[in-house]
């Protein structure tokens, strides 16, 4: 690629994809240390090393964490803007309605349905939460009163969390096959609207199970698929399969 070609449309495309790469990497590996190591490892520690911890430690990771998350959000719409979805020189970009009912456009409206839930979980639930857990460790390494709102904060961050570990494997899926699906002999004439239907009650369900809207954050047997890390994790790659037969039911003429 010439050095010119870079401040041209494709070139502006690659540089976007890059970054979005780069700053999703940040924050999926940061929401995977966060479920695998952090939580299990802050449970051994005594409470006093703990709230050190998330002063020093999960504080520090958080800010790192929910400001990769906006970069990758940032970054993908302005892959949106400036693609070519079509591949074919035409003017039209990821923000054109035409490409929302292709095969490819399908494909990328999964994963970014995926990625745009897991940022809110990040803004709306996560943060928040987090912030009462940060302000009661510090508060109490200070000699205060513990919060007595702190242990339910984390524990509806810490299901916000793995909600989002539960929803990555699909999403990134989505993300890097939207470009190779194409010629891969999936329509979306006849399918389109019953995969839609589908995929948007398995999303409102397992989000709203997931995170406690519906049911409450206490331990329940009804929200088995996240009470563990290691049951997350194999509940993700079963949810990531769920996405593959409905492609091969639904959208395989
Ligand atoms: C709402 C959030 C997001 C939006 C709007 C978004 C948007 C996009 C778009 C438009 C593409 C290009 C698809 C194509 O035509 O090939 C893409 C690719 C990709 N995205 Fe995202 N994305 C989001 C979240 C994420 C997250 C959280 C990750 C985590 C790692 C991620 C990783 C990727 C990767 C690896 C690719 C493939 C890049 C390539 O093949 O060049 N995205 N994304």
């Amino acid at each position: 690629m010439l050095a010119a070609e870079l401040f041209e449309r494709t070139g502006f495309e690659v540089m976007f994809r890059a970054l979005h790469v780069v700053v999703g990497i940040a924050w999926i590996g940061l929401l995977y240390y966060f479920n695998v190591v952090q939580v299990p490892a802050f449970a051994e520690l005594e409470p006093a090393q703990r709230s050190a911890a998330i002063d020093k430690i999960a504080n520090r990771a958080l800010w790192w964490f929910r400001w990769a998350a906006a970069a990758t959000v940032v970054m993908g719409v302005l892959i949106l803007g400036i693609q070519d979805p079509f591949g074919a020189g035409s003017d039209k970009t990821g923000f054109s309605t035409d490409y929302w009912g292709t095969i490819r456009g399908t494909g990328i409206l999964t994963g970014i349905l995926l990625g745009f839930t897991m940022f809110l979980n990040v803004w709306l639930i996560i943060w928040p939460k987090q912030k009462i857990v940060i302000a009661n460790a510090r508060n109490v390494l200070a000699g205060g009163e513990a919060d007595p709102n702190a242990a339910a904060a984390g524990r509806a961050a810490l299901l916000a969390s793995r909600t989002n570990t539960f929803f990555s494997f699909a999403m990134i899926w989505f993300m890097v096959s939207t470009s190779f699906v194409d010629g891969l002999g999936f329509g979306t004439n006849d399918g389109i609207l019953g995969y839609w239907i589908v995929v948007l009650v398995l999303w409102a369900v397992l989000e709203a199970f997931g995170t406690g809207m519906i049911g409450g954050t206490a331990p329940s047997t009804l929200r088995w698929w996240e009470e563990t890390h290691l049951r997350t994790i194999a509940a993700g790659v079963v949810l990531w399969i769920v996405f593959l037969i409905l492609w091969l039911l639904l959208l395989n003429p």
